[in-house]
């Protein structure tokens, strides 16, 4: 899938405008592209960045790339992140890499949103994929007896490079649901968002403008859709 996420993220490079001055940027493989694409395209100079996580943050500090604190900003001009999940109405499933809380942050103060993602990503319904929530620390031991009173099969992420839970750039624990087919993600939001010490999920519902697909040929498609959600 290399040659489909590149060709999504180098397409997405492609959409920046020249009064694009400040550029949210998500995290994940799929984004990775895109920020070589802005190096390859010359596309660093002038502009300001937001970062979703430490990961892009540093990604983009090796390019030198002027960087903001998203608690300094109030907009951005367009983000571009990729996603786990998308359904036919740009419906999805982020946060496999645990960054879904700031990612959906900058996709509500961004003028525009392009997300990329390889053709894989596509289904019909969501659901197939883990639903990662975020939740505080002192919140886990309730918010997992809620879920499964909720007859959710819920788990706390394990970290890969220790022992324990998987932590997020906020502090935050990273709790996977495994739902099965999403029949309707604006109820299991609400649902879930009702849990005191619930952060945030990683239902992204009615937030993209653009969708940039890879395909494996190494082309790209891009998709328009009706944004709902956002400071717009
Ligand atoms: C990060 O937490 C996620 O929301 C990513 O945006 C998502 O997992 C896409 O990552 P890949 O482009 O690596 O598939």
């Amino acid at each position: 899938m290399e040659k489909a996420k590149r060709a999504a993220g180098y397409r997405a490079a492609d959409m920046i405008l020249d009064e694009d001055r400040i550029i949210g940027v998500g995290t994940g493989s799929t984004v990775a592209f895109f920020i070589e694409a802005l190096r390859e395209k010359n596309l660093m100079h002038g502009r300001m960045f937001v970062a979703s996580s430490l990961d892009t943050a540093l990604k983009l500090r090796e390019m030198e790339a002027r960087l903001l604190d998203l608690s300094t900003v109030d907009h951005v001009d367009v983000y571009i992140d990729g996603a786990d999940e998308v359904d036919a109405e740009g419906n999805m499933i982020k946060g496999r890499g645990g960054a879904h809380v700031r990612e959906k942050m900058l996709a509500y103060i961004s003028r525009r949103n392009i997300f990329v993602v390889d053709e894989s990503k596509l289904v019909g319904k969501l659901g197939g994929k883990p639903l990662p929530i975020e939740v505080l620390p002192n919140a886990v031991s309730h918010v997992l007896k809620a879920l499964r009173s909720m007859g959710l099969n819920a788990s706390i992420r394990s970290s890969r490079c220790k022992d324990g839970p998987c932590i997020s750039d906020n502090g935050g624990v990273i709790i996977d649901l495994q739902v099965g087919v999403i029949e309707d993600p604006e109820g299991l939001e609400a649902r879930l968002l009702r849990i005191p010490g619930v952060v945030d999920t990683g239902l992204f519902i009615g937030y993209v403008d653009r969708l940039v697909v890879g395909m494996r040929s190494g082309e790209a498609v891009v998709k328009e859709f009706k944004r709902r959600r956002g400071l717009l």
